[in-house]
């Protein structure tokens, strides 16, 4: 039986993200504020964990009813057969939310389900539990989801440097796609920082699946078969003749990137080294995508310092990059414009860390 999968992406790259699913056979797309939602299965949510780059969780919707007041929320949520998914001897947290609803708490929401599932499937209630029951009440409509996902899926398993100002791998991946990139054409970036744009490329262009290394909550479900997940895991080809390039003016970036492309198993295909943005040389071979996430005034940096920064990467693009495309992400338009690079117009802003972020891009140098 088929029931609502919403995918949780950054919002502002929820179109991408639909793009992503469409790529690997997900159709009937929703693309709502926040997220992509569709019908499936089991088999598509745990695909959809193990495949897409650009989700940050996967949520399941599981069931849905009428309450008025906690008196009738406690009564069906009773009636909720819990056991389909949940496992008595696994422990479960649950986090409720509440809208234009006669049941405004939705503190004393949460207690009631909780209270449901400890009682009549046995489960622990435990702040830290593993498994997460989302409880929406909007308009009177109860929607109850699971967390199929647990750890948000940026952790892809393999990072251990993070550097100064990661971008999230789901973001990274997404930004990519937007810039037209799908793993055949080589990519660099000349402020690498952790290596996340250089390091998730590189996985795209060796057909890994994104979460090949990590555990995911769904398998601690009742209703998880390993034998058909494992089913779904296939061997990378494991060789590109493409080359994936990262630079930074920081040694212990550039050591940190390594050590974390070598974790991923992409070290054959990545080079990274150290040199300010303005000793970068055009790599031999094809044209490809330049992506660079600068830093950003108020967190790392000083605006003025900043200004030649973006003025020395746009001389550096414009006189050794030709035939090349440069992405650029920042919340500044007043740098974007310092490189004079012909952008094209910026992306729709871009949830990034607190801040919103857009994407700068150009045609071919
Ligand atoms: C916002 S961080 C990039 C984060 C990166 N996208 C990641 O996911 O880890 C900006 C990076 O620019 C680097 N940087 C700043 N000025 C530079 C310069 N003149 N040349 C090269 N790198 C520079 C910093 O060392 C920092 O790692």
């Amino acid at each position: 039986m088929s029931f609502e999968i919403f995918l949780v992406c950054a919002p502002g790259l929820e179109p991408v993200l639909a793009d992503e699913c469409r790529s690997v056979g997900f159709a009937k797309l929703r693309v709502l504020p926040g997220g992509v939602a569709f019908d499936g299965e089991w088999l598509d949510v745990w695909r959809a964990n193990l495949e897409l780059r650009g989700a940050t969780r996967v949520l399941a919707r599981i069931g849905s009813f009428r309450a008025f007041h906690l008196a009738q929320l406690d009564k069906r949520a009773r009636k909720f057969d819990w056991g389909t998914v949940l496992r008595p001897d696994v422990p479960v947290r649950v986090e409720a939310s509440s809208k234009r609803s006669k049941i405004y708490h939705a503190g004393a929401a949460a207690q009631r389900v909780e209270r449901a599932i400890s009682e009549e499937l046995g489960a622990p209630i435990a702040k830290d539990a593993p498994v997460q029951v989302k409880v929406r009440i909007d308009d009177n409509l109860v929607t109850l989801s699971v967390d199929t996902s647990g750890e948000s899926l940026h952790k892809r398993g393999h990072k251990r440097f993070t550097g100064k100002a990661p971008m999230r791998e789901t973001m990274a991946s997404l930004i990519l796609r937007a810039c037209g990139h799908d793993g055949t054409e080589p990519v660099l970036d000349p402020m690498c920082g952790s290596g996340t744009f250089v390091i998730e490329a590189a996985e795209m262009a060796l057909g890994m699946q994104s979460g090949r290394e990590r555990m995911f909550s769904f398998e601690r479900f009742s209703n998880f078969n390993t034998e058909a997940y494992e089913g779904l895991k296939r061997e990378a080809p494991g060789e590109t003749e493409l080359r994936f390039f990262g630079s930074d003016r920081d040694d212990g970036a550039i050591r940190g990137a390594s050590e974390n492309a070598k974790r991923a198993g992409v070290d054959g295909c990545v080079l990274f080294s150290r040199n300010a943005v303005s000793d970068v040389q055009r790599p031999d071979g094809p044209p490809g995508l330049v992506i660079v996430n600068p830093p950003y005034g108020g967190r790392i940096g000083d605006r003025k310092l900043l200004f030649s920064l973006h003025g020395a990467f746009g001389e550096v693009m414009r006189s050794r990059f030709r035939g090349w495309r440069v992405g650029m992400v920042t919340n500044d338009g007043g740098l974007a414009k310092a490189t004079k690079l012909p952008f094209k117009p910026a992306s729709a802003p871009i949830a990034h860390g607190g801040l919103k972020v857009r994407l700068f891009q150009t045609d071919p140098l």
